[in-house]
Formats: C-alpha cells, structure tokens, sequence
C-alpha cells in the first residue's frame, strides 16, 4: 500500500493501474477510520482490483461554528486499518494543495440540498460536492462508494454524477453499528460514557417507528412526534426528525411505500445524524 500526497502522482498511479486493465474503486472519507468505511472498502474491493481511499478533511464543508479545528485525525492508525483492509493507495492531500490561492468554483447541487441536513449546515452539501467532484477529477475511479448513514449525501452525489455526467458509478452502502446500536461515526470519539448512552436513543427511537410502521401505515405526524419525545426524554437537543421520499427528499404524509425517517441531534456538544427507511 502506498500513501500518496499529490494530486498529479494520484493520477498518474490511477492511470497507471487503468493501463494494466484494472478497475479502480474510490471510498473518499475524512479519515479517523471505523468499521463502517471499512466496510465500504471491502464493497469496492468485490468489483474493482485496485483500492484508492482518500483521507481529507475537507475544510470547505465545515460551518464557521463546526468542529474543522478539531475533527480527530490519526494518521497512523488510518494507514494500518487501510493495510490490513486491502487498500491499495490512500490518497491525502494537504488542504493548500486542494485549495490553492485564487480557488473561486463551487459545485452547487440543488433542490436535493435545501432540506434536513442542508436547512441546518448552509453551505455544506456544496462543499461536500465540490470536493467529491475534485477528487473524482483527481482519481479518475470506475466506481465511488459511500455510505447510507450519510443519506442526503449520498443522494446529493447520485444526482451530482448524473447532471454532470460523472463517469464513476456511484454505490450505496448500508449503516455499520457498533454493538449497541449506535451508528459509527468519527465524531462518536467526542462523547463521554455518560453521552453514550444518551446517544443510543437515536437508534432506539428509529426502531420504536420501524415497528409502528411494520403492522400498519403510520402518519407522518405520529412517528416523527413519538421519535422527538423519545430523543428529548433521552437528552438529545433535537436539530430534525423527519418523514421524506428516500427518492427525491420530499416531504411525506406517511409510511406507506416505505419512506425515509432521519434525523439529527446534539448530544452535548456533537451533532449526529442517523436515518432507517420505515414502512413498505
Ligand atoms: P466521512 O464522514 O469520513 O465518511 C466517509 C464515508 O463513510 C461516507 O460515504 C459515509 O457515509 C460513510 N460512513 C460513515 N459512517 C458510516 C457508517 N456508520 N456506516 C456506513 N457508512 C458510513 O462523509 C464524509 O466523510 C465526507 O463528507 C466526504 C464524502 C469524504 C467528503 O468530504
């Protein structure tokens, strides 16, 4: 496994590989790796021979009062997980080098954007996507994967790489959690034991309207009512719960078709999101 730095060495080692035949699979991620973008590495080493993850955190889709200064990095320990999982080559650029003096162009993806997620954090799905496409540019894959734990991220890609005719397939991959439900996320490392617990309701409460939606259709109303008073009982400052269409993100009266329950919390002082799709 090599580490590369450069966006001309990362190109020229994707088109190297491309020449021998080989297909390339790209997981990007801000590094502080866990079990849930391993698991995207081994989705992308079913379909491709060659492996690239990126580790960069982007500082253009952080709000002015989010945690950028203090995201939490492990190289090292990034580099060992990659080894062990089969990545082929980490790529990881420096911020200055992504973002060199008189950088001036945004990718902006639209209606799928506006709610949940881009309601709360102005500015961020530009910054999420502007920064895929450069890496896209940059690695050239034949594939990029992400996670669903993400959702409206990855819609926001999907429609991305369709628009602008990417092309890279995109993929989605289902939530990894850790033992007691919680779904993995770097930021999990900023919560105390006591946090832990309090955080565990998000998982919970999805679970509450995954059965209420299983028997019969359950109105909007209801479940995201219930999912909110089992998170504020819990602890957690509410920031959304909502009922969507998985497909487009619109707002829905209830579960039947199945729909899409997300949501997102501050538990102290972190933000974490989780979402399940309920009903059928
Ligand atoms: P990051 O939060 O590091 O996540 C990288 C990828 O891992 C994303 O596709 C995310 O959805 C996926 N992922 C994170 N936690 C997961 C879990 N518990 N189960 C399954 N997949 C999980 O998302 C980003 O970085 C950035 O926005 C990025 C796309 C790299 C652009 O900067």
């Amino acid at each position: 496994m090599i580490t590369i730095t450069t966006a001309s060495a990362m190109r020229e080692y994707s088109r190297a590989a491309k020449s021998e035949g080989k297909k390339i699979g790209f997981v990007p991620t801000m590094g502080f790796l866990h079990e849930g973008h391993l698991s995207l590495v081994s989705m992308a080493r079913k379909e491709c021979e060659t492996v690239v993850l990126s580790i960069f955190v982007n500082p253009i889709q952080f709000g002015p009062k989010e945690d950028l200064s203090r995201y939490p990095r492990d190289m090292e320990r990034d580099e060992r997980l990659c080894r062990e999982a089969g990545v082929d080559a980490i790529f990881a650029p420096l911020a200055g080098d992504m973002y060199p003096e008189g950088f001036q162009t945004t990718v902006s993806v639209g209606e799928i954007s506006t709610p949940l997620c881009g309601a709360s954090r102005p500015g961020h799905f530009d910054g999420v996507a502007t920064v895929v496409l450069k890496l896209f540019n940059i690695v050239e894959p034949d594939a990029g994967f992400f996670g669903q734990k993400d959702f409206q991220q990855l819609l926001v890609i999907e429609t991305m790489a369709r628009d602008l005719n990417l092309s890279a397939r995109i993929a989605g991959a289902p939530i990894v959690r850790e033992p007691g439900g919680l779904a993995m996320s770097s930021r999990n490392v900023y919560l105390s034991a006591e946090e832990r617990e309090i955080a565990l309701s998000l998982n919970r409460s999805l679970s509450w309207a995954e059965e209420v939606a299983k028997t019969s259709v359950a109105e909007a109303g209801k479940i995201v009512e219930g999912v909110r008073g089992r998170l504020e009982e819990a602890g957690v400052r509410v920031d959304y719960v909502e009922l969507r269409d998985p497909k487009n993100l619109k707002a829905v009266e209830n579960t039947s078709g199945g729909a899409l329950l997300a949501l997102a919390g501050f538990v102290g002082k972190t933000r974490l999101i989780d979402n399940r799709i309920i009903g059928k």
